[in-house]
């Protein structure tokens, strides 16, 4: 037997007991004649005395001790002189009778605790032994628990989970796709799903009525806080169901969540916000709804005088940062600064400052009266102490940096607290974004999205007013899932692919089986999807999904522990049927 308890379990009522524990030395301290050991598992931290009186040779065994060596000790439950009210084992100690070093250990390269001294390239090339520091695994035991809530509620509302598999065809997600070479069939390969999306749907088309699966899935993309290369997915699909419904289910799904996880009660329903004004409020898809600083198109009042950066932009947006007015040259430079970061690619920012005299103050006061930037702060419903930030230009790229700017003022005001959520579901998406590169359009969500019925026409006349029945869940300003209404007609399926700029051949090689399918008798359906690390870092109050993945890739998308990926032998290339020809040799041929 290696232990009768763990280190988080000892307490006063077991004092004199008999015991065996085993774990990790987190440290080894000697006081005067006696010495302390902490003992470590993941339930928690038990304190080892060994008296001065000791048989010699277990002292030899006390003193040869190093951190995170394993060890298993026999001893009995003490109660301690001083006590340690901040442990939850504080009361009591082991008093050691024997002692068993179960395993060695090198010295660690960083120390295991919650303050660490080591980087983050090192905690990953040695994860597991970061995973040993409390605060890194109780985001992964909420992670567990939050599956679990996941599984009980969808269960309780007749859905079926069912695994669908990893070797598939490509499916459009809008990333590019990691693919797996096939032996048995040389010069083919697979593609790593980036959703289940087409297979939930033939479990719609076989009956399932409602699926759901805690599931990988896998995009080649640029990687980012909220990005990792594979990530999971909480993915469902229903049949018989219209928008509204989903909406609903999975609005119950994330009150669930909060309820038992985090014991808030999310009582009100969330708002329903369509994409336009999500744009023209927040200029953001995902926007951030604890905090108001709604934007504040001010373009028609702007013009007509002799300042030509304003006179030739397309748009001219203030968000009003209340208080502000009081901002230093310094703190208005290194906005400004902010918003001309490449990342943001502003080319300026103008501010008007109405002061707590009534007096207004602007960058861009010479070209405008008094009666002009009156007309812009009564726009934007300002006070005396606030101050308008204002960006122009085109309006896309207009929108985008202020919604920037707006996280950015937040921030410094202190409005985005992360004990304080508020989730919105944002509606009615365009259907198609066109693309300037490609010069076509593409699927915003995915080609499966059916059309808003009313606007099926406007496929053929203008399809980029077209909108969907798509869906986000938006919390905090993250998107956290992402679901839409399917074409559940094999002609109307035919139609979006052409559309999209497929050639009735190419459709038929990469999506033939679903429209296929479709000929079988299909029902209606819809689904969703929910980016779980998303989900689970929201509610840990992190900013990284990487903190609550185990084993997460680096943002070059390398595992630095395992190093992958890494190249593959010649036999197996062979075996593979594959040559690997770099780019630099392609260079050099050039
Ligand atoms: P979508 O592409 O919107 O929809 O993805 C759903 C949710 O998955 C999360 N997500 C990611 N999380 C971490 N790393 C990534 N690289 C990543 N990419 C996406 C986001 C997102 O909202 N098949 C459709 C769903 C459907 O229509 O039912 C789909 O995958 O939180």
């Amino acid at each position: 037997m290696y232990r009768t308890h763990t280190c988080g379990e000892l307490h006063i009522e077991n004092i004199a007991d008999e015991v065996i524990l085993s774990g990790w030395v987190q440290r080894v301290r000697r006081l005067g004649g006696m010495t302390f050991i902490d003992l470590r598992d993941r339930y928690g931290i038990t304190q080892l005395v060994l008296d001065e009186k000791a048989p010699d040779d277990l002292k030899t065994t006390v003193d040869g001790l190093g951190r995170e060596y394993v060890i298993q000790v026999k001893g009995v439950v003490l109660e301690r002189q001083s006590k340690n009210p901040n442990m939850d084992t504080g009361d009591i100690e082991i008093e050691i009778r024997s002692l068993k070093i179960l395993s060695p250990s090198l010295v660690p390269p960083f120390t295991i605790q919650t303050d660490t001294d080591g980087g983050d390239e090192l905690r990953m090339k040695y994860r597991y032994l970061d995973l040993r520091r409390e605060i890194v695994r109780e985001n992964l035991v909420l992670r567990s628990k939050m599956a679990i809530a996941v599984r009980n509620y969808l269960d309780s509302q007749n859905f079926i989970e069912t695994e669908t598999p990893v070797l598939i065809k490509s499916t459009p997600e809008g990333a590019r796709d990691f693919v797996v070479p096939s032996r048995m069939n040389q010069g083919e390969f697979y593609a790593l799903p980036q959703s289940p999306q087409q297979l939930k749907q033939l479990l719609m088309v076989a009956g399932f009525d409602r699926y759901y699966q805690i599931v990988k899935c896998f995009r080649d993309e640029d990687l980012r806080a909220d990005r990792q290369p594979e990530f999971t997915q909480i993915d469902c699909e229903m049949s018989f169901v219209e928008q509204a419904d989903v909406l609903d289910t999975f609005e119950g799904l994330t009150k669930h969540l909060f309820k038992v996880i985090k014991g808030i009660e999310l009582n009100e329903e969330f708002p329903r916000l369509p994409y336009s004004e999500a744009m023209e409020k927040y200029g953001s898809d995902k926007p951030d709804i604890r905090f108001e600083m709604l934007f504040n198109d001010i373009t028609s009042l702007v013009k007509n005088r002799d300042f030509n950066v304003f006179n030739t932009a397309e748009y001219v947006v203030a968000i009003c940062a209340k208080g502000c007015a009081e901002y230093s040259r310094k703190q208005l430079d290194a906005l400004t600064e902010f918003v001309k970061k490449p990342q943001i690619g502003a080319k300026g920012l103008v501010y008007l400052k109405f002061n707590d005299d009534g007096s207004l103050k602007s960058s861009v006061d010479k070209f405008y009266d008094e009666a002009d930037l009156k007309n812009w702060a009564n726009a934007c419903k300002a006070k005396p102490g606030d101050l308008l930030l204002i960006l122009s230009g085109e309006k896309e790229k207009t929108q985008v940096q202020m919604s920037e700017l707006r996280l950015e003022m937040a921030k410094q005001l202190g409005l985005r607290d992360k004990n304080v959520f508020k989730p919105l579901w944002v509606v009615d998406f365009p259907l198609l974004e066109w693309d300037e590169e490609t010069g076509r359009y593409h699927a915003m969500h995915h080609p499966f999205t059916s059309p808003k019925p009313e606007d099926i026409e406007l496929l053929e006349t203008d399809p980029g007013k077209v909108k969907a029945n798509a869906y986000d869940l938006v919390i905090n300003g993250v998107e956290i899932g992402g679901g839409s209404v399917r074409i559940f007609d094999s002609k109307l399926q035919a139609k979006m692919f052409k559309l999209l700029g497929f050639t009735s051949e190419q459709a038929e090689a990469q999506f033939g089986f679903l429209m296929n399918a479709f000929k079988y008798g299909a029902p209606p359906h819809a689904g969703i999807a929910f980016g779980f690390d998303r989900l689970v870092s929201l509610f840990a109050g992190l900013d990284s999904i990487r903190d609550v993945i185990a084993f997460p890739k680096n943002n070059s998308g390398r595992d630095v522990m395992m190093d992958a990926p890494s190249p593959i032998s010649d036999e197996q290339l062979r075996e593979l049927a594959l040559k690997v020809k770099l780019q630099e040799d392609n260079d050099k041929e050039a």
